[in-house]
């Protein structure tokens, strides 16, 4: 098992999960975390036994955003190659083959946000507070919250939360689509597995061939997109996972997928 300073990593079951753990930093991206990150991801993406991917942060945050402290003497060349390396992890987990979740038990601000927008799938904790108060600080998002954020809730309330900074409890953004649902934090842990297993009872080729025809269209015109997911769709008739989810429906009993 690699050795990370800045997060854990661990696999088990087909169900790799991230932590970020700078707990004193309240989860503070620096350039060490954001490398962690990628180098998780890039390995995650070649792992051919995941089914889900879940992120999420060690205390009461998730991320409160970019290192501050870090950044705060940037020349615009360093901003640059930090925005760059930020882009790179966080594409790196937008990329992954299998669903990613983020489990967002606290603070999602800024740098953290944009880190969730880069799943799948977001679930809050009551706990959690989420925004981009980039502005707040005369900077902007630089890890795709000006772009992803428009692309799941609507332009106009991202306006709104880009322009203002405004941070939100769990309720409201749930409310404004950002978050799929809220859980007590007592009870996060038990809800977030019970949402993977609801992910992984299903066939784990099939899961793929979804998410990458739900990726095209994330990024493609309606027509490419259309293609895409008849491409994955067709992909998926012959192999053995395909004929035992229909075969088992037709005889009435539970599947038992293979991967192949
Ligand atoms: N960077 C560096 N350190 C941070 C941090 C951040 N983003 N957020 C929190 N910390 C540190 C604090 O400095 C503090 O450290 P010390 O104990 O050494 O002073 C520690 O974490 C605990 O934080 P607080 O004492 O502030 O805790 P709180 O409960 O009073 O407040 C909070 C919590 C509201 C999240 C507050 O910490 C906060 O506002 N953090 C900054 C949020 C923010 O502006 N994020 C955006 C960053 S810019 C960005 O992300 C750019 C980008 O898109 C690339």
């Amino acid at each position: 098992m690699t050795d990370y300073q800045c997060v854990s990593y661990e696999v088990a079951q087909g169900v790799g999960r991230l932590t970020i753990r700078r707990p004193e930093a309240l989860n503070a991206l620096n350039g060490q975390t954001l490398s962690e990150i990628l180098a998780v991801a890039l390995a995650a993406k070649d792992d051919p036994n995941l089914d889900v991917f879940v992120i999420t942060g060690e205390g009461r945050a998730f991320v409160a955003g970019a290192d501050i402290k870090a950044m705060v003497d940037f020349t615009s060349e360093q901003a640059n190659e930090f925005s760059a390396l930020g882009h790179a992890a966080f594409a790196a987990v937008a990329a992954l083959p299998c669903p990613s979740i983020a489990a967002v038990n606290g603070f999602a601000l800024g740098g953290g946000l944009e880190l969730a927008l880069s799943c799948d799938l977001i679930y809050a904790s009551d706990k959690a507070r989420l925004g981009l108060p980039e502005v707040s600080l005369s900077v902007i998002p630089g890890w795709g919250g000006t772009q992803r954020l428009g692309r799941l809730v609507g332009w106009h309330v991202a306006r709104e939360l880009v322009l203002t900074g405004r941070q939100v409890k769990a309720d409201e953004a749930k409310a404004l689509g950002l978050v799929l649902d809220v859980f007590p934090i007592a009870e996060f842990a038990e809800r977030i597995e019970a949402i993977i297993a609801s992910i992984q009872k299903n066939g784990p080729l099939a899961l793929r061939a979804a998410k990458k025809a739900l990726s095209q269209g994330y990024s493609v015109g309606l027509s490419d997109g259309l293609k895409a997911e008849q491409q994955a769709f067709s992909g998926l008739f012959g192999t053995a996972d395909q004929k035992e989810g229909m075969g088992a429906f037709i005889e009435g009993r539970a599947p038992n997928f293979v991967r192949k």
